[in-house]
């Protein structure tokens, strides 16, 4: 029989690839879609037409728990990506993110409880591990809430560790590092160094040192459905890391290699992250993961192909407006 699946923050980046290989995986999906007044329903309109007639969209807020406890009907399986995710805004409008981040999750949890759900996956981030006390991270090291989206997901992964301690609840705790891919918004790194090259040849840039350790969506979004139906991890938290890490300013030059062009940086001071809010190097360990399960890993350069392959195309090129620098 198929499991019915509820995805929060289904219409998002990662969201929809995970919508889109659960489909293919033959679960029965109900799509949580952040309601707005333009019936938008995010990446999700990029599925194709058999794949959204299977997809039971249900619009509503995270934030309301009347709406998600109704969202939890007849479902056995939830992953919850519903969150605020941006660095830079979480510096101006904290509080949203409490809202989103903290009692979003927060009803997730208490909706998990009354539904009898089977599994959670509650999606954390690398940034809960602020600066590295040690390379590489492993699940051990010390949380630090370096910003404040940081803060506010260390508190959302707290919390579920306290509902499964104390409720029993078979949750984990998934905390992807970068992830890449497809869709990703430009507010993030990759697709922001390709949309500039492309359209411009040069690029305004903020720090170039910080290390990060990038993940292909489709192979996060793998990683998530192997977590989730296996019987490990319960109570427990579990990074999906590469292993390796690269600085932003390598990062640029892998990829102006790729797109076969020489460009100009210009550090732009208006996306440095104030100094003790930057977290220097974030790569992971892998090894609790890869103990349990197998899963697929592409290279940053195929990954990198990929990405840029899509970027090329122009209709999806056109929603990125590159002169904006938007929070
Ligand atoms: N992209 C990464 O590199 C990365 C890395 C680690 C962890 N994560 C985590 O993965 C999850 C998904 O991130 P993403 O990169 O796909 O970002 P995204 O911004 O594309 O997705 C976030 C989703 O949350 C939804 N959302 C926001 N506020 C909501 C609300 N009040 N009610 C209902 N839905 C709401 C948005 O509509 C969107 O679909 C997040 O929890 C994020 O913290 C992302």
């Amino acid at each position: 029989m198929s499991k019915n699946v509820l995805i929060t923050g289904s219409e998002g980046f990662i969201g929809s690839h995970i919508v889109q290989l659960l489909l293919k995986k033959k679960y029965k999906v109900r799509a949580f879609v952040y309601y707005n007044s333009f019936n938008n329903i995010g990446w999700l309109s990029s599925l194709d037409k058999d794949e959204l007639k299977k997809i039971n969209i249900h619009f509503g807020d995270i934030r309301d728990e009347k709406n998600v406890l109704a969202a939890f009907k007849n479902i056995d399986y939830v992953i919850h990506l519903a969150a605020l995710i941006g660095i830079p805004y979480s510096y101006n409008s904290p509080k949203s993110y409490i809202e989103t981040n903290v009692l979003g999750t927060y009803n997730v949890l208490e909706a998990s409880l009354k539904k009898k759900i089977k599994r959670l996956l509650v999606t954390s981030t690398s940034e809960v591990y602020g600066s590295a006390k040690k390379i590489p991270i492993d699940e051990n090291h010390v949380l630090q809430g370096q910003s404040p989206y940081a803060a506010t997901k260390i508190a959302a992964d707290k919390l579920t560790e306290s509902y499964c301690k104390s409720f029993d609840l078979n949750a984990t705790i998934v905390r992807p590092f970068n992830t890449y891919g497809p869709r990703q918004s430009n507010r993030a790194i990759i697709p922001t160094i390709i949309t500039q090259i492309l359209n411009k040849n040069s690029l305004k840039i903020g720090s170039l040192t910080p290390k990060r350790d990038f993940n292909y969506v489709e192979n996060v979004a793998e990683t998530f459905e192997k977590i989730l139906v296996s019987s490990k991890l319960k109570g427990e938290e579990v990074n999906i890391s590469s292993g390796k890490s690269i600085s932003i300013r390598d990062l640029i030059y892998q990829i102006s290699r790729l797109l076969k062009k020489n460009i100009k940086i210009k550090v732009d001071k208006s996306r440095i992250r104030p100094k003790n809010s930057e977290v220097n190097n974030l790569q992971g360990s892998s090894k609790k993961l890869d103990r349990i399960i197998k899963a697929k890993k592409i290279s940053l350069n195929e990954g990198l192909k990929k990405t840029i392959d899509w970027f090329k195309n122009k209709e999806n090129l056109i929603k990125y407006d590159t002169d904006k620098y938007i929070l």
